[in-house]
């Protein structure tokens, strides 16, 4: 917990979850409802934020003035390769001069290798520096020299104090910098410890305003706790322009870089890596690796292709329903919303006539990949039905499509597209909605069956 705020700076209270302040501390956050997540933050008075503003970057401070915007200069192009495809595409098309992405994942799951491979790919065209809080600078350049990177161009500095920082970035003049991570960062006017809210959101406050003023790419590294935010600083979410998750399942050497949020580009844009001796290597390819691999058909599982961002995927969604001892039977999801499981079990036993009220319904998605949109529905009952009935589904099958709450089934963006891959990976069958068919009833060699509601694709997934 924060010290008290010395003389003339106040204090407000912000909840780690949602970023709401306070003037008061409470056990329960009133915006978000989380209890015990106000921690204190010191708020400077702007007049006197003379440290804030120290650093020679910063220049002297211009009146405002209102322009037009068609006289506003814009390098709408100014966009720099990261070396990296999966990561560029992530990104929306490279690195664009002067923003801010945070890369967030558990801890161990490879954001310190991935920025370190792209940055020293940047380092050959341009000034970089890496700024590591966690690791000395041995261990950085003993993980670049095993990488096989071309440590030429690498500049690394190891200090957390945010002051340092921007007086070696001012002086060193990088254009993309790296701050591994953003947990380890602490500035001299806060009195919090390293590590609180309060510290992380103002050191990355700092990092922000030198990206804008400079110019300067900056990539904030940001540990994810068990909750699934940030650690504690869910403010840092819309302090910056893009939020890439890096994501895996343990056990499994597939990592998903998925774009959160993004100033500039399309989220929930996907980039596939493989974990090797190597580092990193780039998936560009990935849509078979989220099957499950067996051949031998079996009860409870279910191929979609699903879309996340702008290319298709297929992905392997398995259900295990089991009679249940408990009076309250489970519903447990693994890479797709809980209650959206629970919902769609309803939607089955009210439109379809299945039964799973006393049942334990267990689902995930295969691949450690998380799956958000609605054309995953049906996939997930049918996946459900299957296992429920053991039966498994017809040989080279897939499916796709929204499941509406009145049982019908819905249509989703870019089915041809969706079609298209599932052929060209050798599928046979699609069961899909009728908005989404062709009219011819086949795709490509693929037999397309049209459903308009639940019912109709139960009966062509179990004939
Ligand atoms: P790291 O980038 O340090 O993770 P983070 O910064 O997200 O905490 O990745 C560490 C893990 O990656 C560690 O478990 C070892 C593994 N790894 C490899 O398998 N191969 C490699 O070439 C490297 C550098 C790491
Ligand atoms: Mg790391």
């Amino acid at each position: 917990m924060a010290k008290p705020a010395s003389g003339k700076s106040r204090t407000a209270y912000v909840c780690a979850e949602c970023g709401a302040s306070f003037s008061k501390w409470q056990g329960q956050c009133g915006e978000c409802g989380a209890w015990n997540s106000l921690s204190e933050f010191v708020v400077e008075p702007a007049a006197s934020a003379p440290a804030a503003r120290r650093s020679s970057w910063a220049g002297k401070v211009e009146a405002p003035k209102v322009t037009a915007l068609k006289d506003v200069r814009h390098s709408e192009e100014a966009r720099v390769s990261t070396g990296i495809g999966e990561l560029d595409r992530v990104l929306g098309g490279g690195l664009v001069e002067g923003a801010v992405v945070l890369v967030g994942g558990d801890p161990g799951i490879g954001k310190s290798t991935l920025l370190l491979q792209a940055l020293a790919r940047l380092a050959a065209s341009q000034p970089v520096l890496y700024v590591t809080g966690e690791e000395s600078l041995a261990q950085v350049a003993g993980r670049a020299a095993r990488l096989d990177l071309p440590l030429d161009g690498l500049r690394a500095l190891a200090e957390t104090g945010i002051e340092k920082i921007l007086d070696h970035a001012v002086a060193a003049q990088p254009r993309i910098v790296v701050a591994d991570s953003v947990q380890t960062l602490w500035t001299e006017t806060l009195t919090a410890a390293p590590g609180s809210v309060s510290q992380v959101r103002e050191s990355a406050a700092r990092l922000v305003r030198y990206a804008k003023e400079t110019g300067t790419a900056v990539f904030l590294v940001g540990h994810v706790t068990k909750e699934g935010g940030i650690a504690g600083p869910r403010v840092l979410e819309h302090m910056v322009d893009a939020v890439l998750y890096f994501e895996g399942e343990s056990g499994s050497r597939f990592r998903v870089l998925r774009a959160f949020k993004n100033r500039f580009g399309a989220v929930n844009e996907l980039g596939v890596f493989a974990m090797g001796e190597k580092g990193l290597k780039e998936v560009p390819n990935p849509s078979a690796i989220f099957l499950s691999g067996g051949s031998a058909r079996q009860p409870g599982s279910c191929v979609m292709v699903t879309r996340e961002g702008t290319r298709p995927l297929l992905v392997e969604v398995q259900a295990l329903v089991d009679a249940s001892p408990l009076s309250n039977p489970r519903r447990v999801a693994v890479g797709m919303e809980q209650n959206r499981l629970a919902m769609l079990l309803a939607v089955l036993h009210r439109h379809g006539g299945v039964v799973v009220g006393d049942q334990d319904v267990f689902v995930n998605v295969v691949g450690g990949i998380r799956v958000q949109e609605t054309a995953a529905d049906l996939p997930v009952l049918l996946a459900v039905l299957s296992s429920l009935r053991d039966r498994p589904l017809p040989e080279k099958t897939i499916a796709f499509g929204e499941v509406g709450l009145s049982g019908e089934i819905r249509p989703v963006p870019n089915g041809e597209e969706r079609l298209r891959e599932a052929a060209t990976h050798g599928f046979r069958r699609a069961i899909v909605p009728k908005a989404n068919a062709p009219k011819s009833g086949s795709f490509k060699g693929l037999e397309v069956v049209a459903a308009e509601r639940l019912s109709q694709a139960i009966d062509a997934a179990m004939e």
